[in-house]
């Protein structure tokens, strides 16, 4: 993926570095408390897709960068984890994949689809969501990074985007980065959470 595929070795360890506890910490209360059928979509590492393996999800993980996606298996092998390369907003690879996830995870993602892409993703995402399963999401603001195809989306457009899909939300919360060269630089986040009744 632009700006991924050629950075991956600095994004690798970076990645990892992040605490999966502080990187969802105004959601986390919201993860299953029973063990089902989790989806990471843009799981990069793998570094949370290795959390929920640990809590005993079976955990599908989608990422499209291939350098990232290779870390990820190296790095965190599991029975519990099912990679797949593909990416958003078709996610290709499971048409016709009957099984339904409890908690859908997009981590950093959302700002890499413009407009269009958004609204087909988020159709598709809804149609893999369990009755009473859970979109959780952060949004990048801020300056994009050099090389990187990235758009800037309010978190109010993604809020009228779920709700014309039968989305409800269930938290909205903004954040200062974790990371400090990306504070220092402006960078903040929005994390949204929403459930389909
Ligand atoms: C900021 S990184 C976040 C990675 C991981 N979720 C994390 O929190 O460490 C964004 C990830 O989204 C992936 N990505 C970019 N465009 C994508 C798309 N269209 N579909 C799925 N993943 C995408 C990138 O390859 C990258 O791994």
């Amino acid at each position: 993926m632009q700006g991924y595929d050629e950075n991956a070795d600095l994004l690798i360890p970076r990645y990892e570095a992040l605490n999966f506890s502080l990187v969802h910490k105004p959601v986390r209360h919201l993860f299953p408390k029973q063990a089902g059928a989790v989806l990471d979509i843009g799981a990069g590492t793998g570094r949370d897709a290795s959390v929920f393996a640990n809590m005993g999800h079976r955990v599908t993980a989608i990422e499209p960068t291939t350098p990232l996606r290779e870390a990820g298996m190296r790095l965190h092998p599991s029975p519990n984890i099912r990679w797949i390369d593909d990416r958003l907003p078709d996610l290709i690879s499971l048409d016709g994949y009957h099984r339904h996830f409890g908690l859908v995870m997009l981590t950093g993602v959302w700002m890499h689809l413009d407009c269009h892409e958004q609204k087909t993703a988020m159709s598709n995402i809804c149609t893999l969501l369990e009755g009473d399963g859970k979109l959780i999401m952060s949004l990048r603001h801020g300056p994009i990074p050099p090389g990187r195809r990235m758009f800037h989306v309010p978190a109010d457009t993604v809020i009228d985007l779920a709700a014309e899909n039968g989305l409800n939300v269930l938290l909205r919360q903004d954040e200062q980065s974790l990371q400090e060269e990306n504070r220092r630089a402006g960078v903040t986040w929005t994390h949204l959470a929403f459930c389909k009744s």
